[in-house]
């Protein structure tokens, strides 16, 4: 090497190592001739400016200045308008409401309990953290418990249904039971056999809000195993509901099948007729009976999805309800399902206003699945679903009905 060329050397090393000296000593230094704070300055320019300093720049850099770095934060902080803006937790909220997660599982349930869980942390809960409470009628194993524990950093608790809340009661005449599944089976009614199915549809019914772990909560949102969300829900529902007055929420309505419930609806009038002082004025009967009350047309909240509130469930008229249609035995000598039960309480027993349809929640519970049909939300919670193939207005859905008894 020459010594020309050694002296360049020796002046560049200079240079470098002082600029570091500065760097470390000198945060405003550092700041002003950091690369980042270089390509960052021409990454806000307009790209026409750059177009005059592009000769100036290598390639690989013109190409990160018009790379749409901060067009796409500022729409992420546009298009979610949650309530509160999140902090290094990854939490958004600023006040929560007194609310639970309810699922109903088995053991064997673990695979789709975990896809369940996976979807509403990812588009929902790992923002809120409201806790879980899983329930089954005998002990989870300690798989299930593992497997559902590492999906989330919310508190998840594990519960038994007590014997009395799901079993069929003793005073159910069992030769009559049998004989009505019987009919069921041969009619090929999707369950008609099942006992299980029963107890379930009794317990969502009228016990699953008394049990220990969940009496502590006000409000719950109602999980099945293998459901999924398709969208972001960048708003707390429950906080939704409680500032608005509302009381019950679904996803999806349709028909029932009046096989399951031939006589539900002459014991819902008989108890009206009992019980007229829980009749809600404003209520929501008009969206299940086009004559007053006489008939019924078999319209339904879908019950797997709800978000409902619990002290509703808990409240005189329904507790009213729910012990006068348990006495009739049909829960057990039919099929009545917790979703007519359910829905029927609600149309009754709350004004109609106090029931809230969620087109922003996307929600699949096969076969049926709810797609956002405002086209911003769909596009500003990022779904994944298809709204063409919305079951909104398949013709077994109820929600024209819907729609035009809440005068949309
Ligand atoms: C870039 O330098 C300026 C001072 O000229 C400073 O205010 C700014 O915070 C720096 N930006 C970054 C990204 O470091
Ligand atoms: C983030 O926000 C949540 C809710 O407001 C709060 O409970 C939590 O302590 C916050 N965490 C940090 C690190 O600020
Ligand atoms: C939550 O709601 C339940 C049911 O209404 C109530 O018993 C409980 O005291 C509430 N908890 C809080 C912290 O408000």
């Amino acid at each position: 090497m020459n010594t020309p060329a050694r002296y360049f050397i020796l002046v560049l090393v200079i240079i470098i190592s002082l600029h570091y000296i500065l760097s470390f000593a000198h945060e405003e230094y550092g700041r002003v001739t950091s690369i980042s704070n270089i390509t960052s300055k021409f990454r806000q320019k307009p790209i026409i400016d750059d177009l005059s300093v592009g000769a100036t720049i290598p390639d690989s850099n013109a190409g990160t200045t018009t790379h749409p770095v901060t067009p796409s934060t500022t729409e992420k902080a546009t298009v979610n308008p949650p309530s509160g803006s999140s902090n290094s937790s990854g939490l958004v909220y600023d006040r929560r409401a007194n609310a639970t997660f309810v699922i109903l599982a088995r053991n064997t349930d673990i695979d789709g309990a975990v896809r369940s869980i996976r979807d509403i942390e990812d588009r929902f809960n790992r923002k809120y953290r409201y806790p879980y409470v899983f329930l089954n009628e005998v002990e989870f194993d300690d798989n299930f418990k593992q497997r559902i524990s590492v999906l989330t950093s919310a508190p998840v608790e594990f519960g038994v249904i007590p014997h009395d809340h799901w079993f069929q009661p003793d005073w159910i005449d069992e030769d009559r039971a049998k004989a009505g599944r019987e009919q069921m089976e041969k009619d090929r009614i999707i369950y008609g056999g099942s006992v299980s199915y029963r107890n379930m549809c009794r317990f969502n019914s009228g016990f699953f809000f008394k049990h220990p772990l969940v009496q502590k909560y006000r409000w719950y949102w109602r999980i099945e195993p293998d459901v999924h969300f398709h969208c972001d829900i960048n708003f707390d529902p429950f906080v939704f509901m409680e500032d608005n007055n509302k009381r019950y929420a679904f996803t999806i309505t349709m028909y029932e099948y009046h096989a399951t419930i031939p006589t539900l609806w002459s014991h819902v009038k008989a108890f009206t007729k009992l019980h007229p002082e829980h009749i809600a004025q404003d209520n929501a009967l008009g969206f299940m009976s086009t004559d007053g009350g006489d008939s019924y047309n078999l319209c339904h909240f879908w019950s797997n999805f709800e978000i409902a509130d619990m002290d509703f469930w808990r409240g005189p008229a329904y507790q009213a309800f729910f012990e006068y249609l348990d006495k009739q035995g049909g829960f057990y000598y039919e099929r009545w399902g917790d979703a007519p039960v359910h829905s029927i309480g609600a149309a009754l027993f709350l004004s109609k206003n106090q029931i809230q349809f969620f087109d922003e929640i996307g929600y699949e519970h096969n076969p049926y699945t709810h797609c956002p049909q405002n086209k911003d939300t769909w596009k500003n919670s990022r779904c994944s679903c298809d709204p063409k193939r919305s079951f909104d207005y398949d013709g077994y859905s109820c929600m024209s009905k819907w729609d035009k008894f809440m005068g949309k």
